[in-house]
C-alpha cells in the first residue's frame, strides 16, 4: 500500500513568531502615534486654562456634525483598548515563548548582557500598564485626586491641582522614564524584527530612537514639573 506524504500544514501569519512581532509593531505604532498627539496636546497647558480647556473640549466635539457629541472621541477610545490589549497579550505571548525556546537550548545561567533590554521592556512594560490604570484613575475617571477637588471638564485645574503635589509628580516622572526605554528599545527591535540591522543602519536606528524617546520624555515632563515649580499655576 502507498502512502501519500502531506506537507505539514503551514500556521496562519498571525500564529507565527513574525506575524506576532508584526501585530506587536504594529498596536505598538497605534499607540505611538496617539502618544505623540496627547504629548502635543498636553503641550497646550503652558498656554493659558482656556486654550487647555477648550482642546479637551474640541477632543469631545471631534468628528461633529458626522458623529453625534463625543462619539468619535470613543472610536478612538476603542481602537486604543484594543491596541493595548493586543500588544499587551502578545508581549506575554512571546517572552514566554522565548522562554520555554531558550531553556530547552541552554542551561540557565547568569544573565547576559544581550537581556537588559528584554527585561527593561517587561517590567517596564508591566509599570507603564499599572500606570495607564492609576493615570485613568486620576484624570478621566476622577477616582484618585487627594488634596483637591476633581472637576470633571475643568482638565487644567485638575492637572495644577495634581502636580501641586511633589509624590505625584514624582510617580508620572518614573513612569515616563519607563515610557522613554520602551519607546528606545520598542522602535529599535522593530527594525532589527525587519531585518534593518546592519552596522550603518544601526547606528541611525539608535539615534533616531533615542531621539524620539528624548523628545517625548521631556514633552510629557514639562507639564508635572513646570506645576511644580510654579510656572504653570
Ligand atoms: C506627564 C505625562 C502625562 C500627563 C500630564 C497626562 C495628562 C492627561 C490628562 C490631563 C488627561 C485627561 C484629558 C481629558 O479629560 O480630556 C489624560 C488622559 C489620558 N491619558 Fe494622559 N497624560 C500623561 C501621560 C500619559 C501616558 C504616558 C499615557 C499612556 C501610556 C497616557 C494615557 C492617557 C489616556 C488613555 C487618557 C484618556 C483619554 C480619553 O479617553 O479621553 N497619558 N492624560
Amino acid at each position: 500500500m502507498t502512502t501519500i506524504a502531506t506537507a505539514p500544514a503551514t500556521p496562519p501569519l498571525y500564529r507565527t513568531s513574525i506575524g506576532k512581532k508584526m501585530l506587536m509593531a504594529a498596536s505598538g505604532l497605534v499607540i505611538l502615534l496617539w502618544l505623540i498627539g496627547h504629548m502635543l496636546g498636553n503641550l497646550k497647558v503652558w498656554l493659558n486654562q482656556r486654550e487647555f480647556d477648550s482642546y479637551a473640549e474640541f477632543l469631545r466635539r471631534l468628528g461633529e456634525p458626522i458623529f453625534p457629541h463625543t462619539v468619535f472621541l470613543w472610536l478612538i477610545r476603542v481602537v486604543l483598548t484594543v491596541a493595548f490589549v493586543v500588544h499587551v497579550y502578545l508581549a506575554v505571548d512571546l517572552s514566554r515563548r522565548n522562554r520555554r525556546a531558550r531553556q530547552t537550548r541552554y542551561v540557565r545561567t547568569a544573565r547576559v548582557q544581550a537581556d537588559m533590554p528584554a527585561v527593561t521592556m517587561r517590567w517596564g512594560g508591566l509599570a507603564l500598564a499599572l500606570f495607564v490604570i492609576f493615570h485613568l484613575a486620576n484624570f478621566t475617571w476622577g477616582w484618585i485626586h487627594p488634596g483637591y477637588r476633581f472637576v470633571r471638564g475643568s482638565v487644567y485645574a485638575n492637572v495644577v491641582g495634581n502636580f501641586d503635589q511633589w509624590w505625584l509628580v514624582a510617580i508620572y516622572v518614573a513612569a515616563m522614564v519607563a515610557l522613554a526605554l520602551h519607546i528606545y528599545h520598542g522602535t529599535w527591535s522593530i527594525f532589527q524584527t525587519f531585518g534593518a540591522n546592519s552596522r550603518r543602519w544601526d547606528r541611525l536606528i539608535r539615534r533616531s530612537a533615542g531621539a524620539l524617546a528624548i523628545v517625548m520624555f521631556v514633552g510629557f515632563v514639562s507639564v508635572p514639573v513646570g506645576v511644580l515649580v510654579g510656572a504653570i499655576q
